[in-house]
């Protein structure tokens, strides 16, 4: 089995640029995605939701509603900062 560690909102708001880290959450899950911005197929608007929630802005552009885009998600699942 695997563990994942417990990460505080106040930790994820400490990465919203490159050289810090780009962190979203998404339902509870922390996920580092500094490496996936700069392939994002909606470019730079993904920075919108640095260092928060992703979920109000794919409420609004509902192109992330499939699986294949939760699947890519998951990949970048946070370790550690
Ligand atoms: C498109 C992933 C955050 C705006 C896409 C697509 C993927 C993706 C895979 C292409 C979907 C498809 O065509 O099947 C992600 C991931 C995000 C994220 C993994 C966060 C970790 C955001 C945010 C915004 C945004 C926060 C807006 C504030 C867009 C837009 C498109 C798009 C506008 C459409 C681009 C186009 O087709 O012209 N995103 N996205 N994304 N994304 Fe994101």
């Amino acid at each position: 089995s695997s563990s994942l560690p417990i990460f505080s909102q106040e930790e994820v708001s400490r990465h919203r640029t490159l050289e810090d880290g780009i962190w979203v959450t998404y339902k509870g899950g922390v996920y580092d995605i500094t490496e996936f911005v700069a392939i994002h197929p909606g470019g730079d608007k993904i920075m919108l939701a640095a260092g928060g929630s992703v979920e109000p802005f794919w409420a609004l552009y509902a192109v992330h509603n499939q699986e294949h885009v939760l699947e890519m998600l998951s990949e970048y699942k946070a370790t550690e900062s």
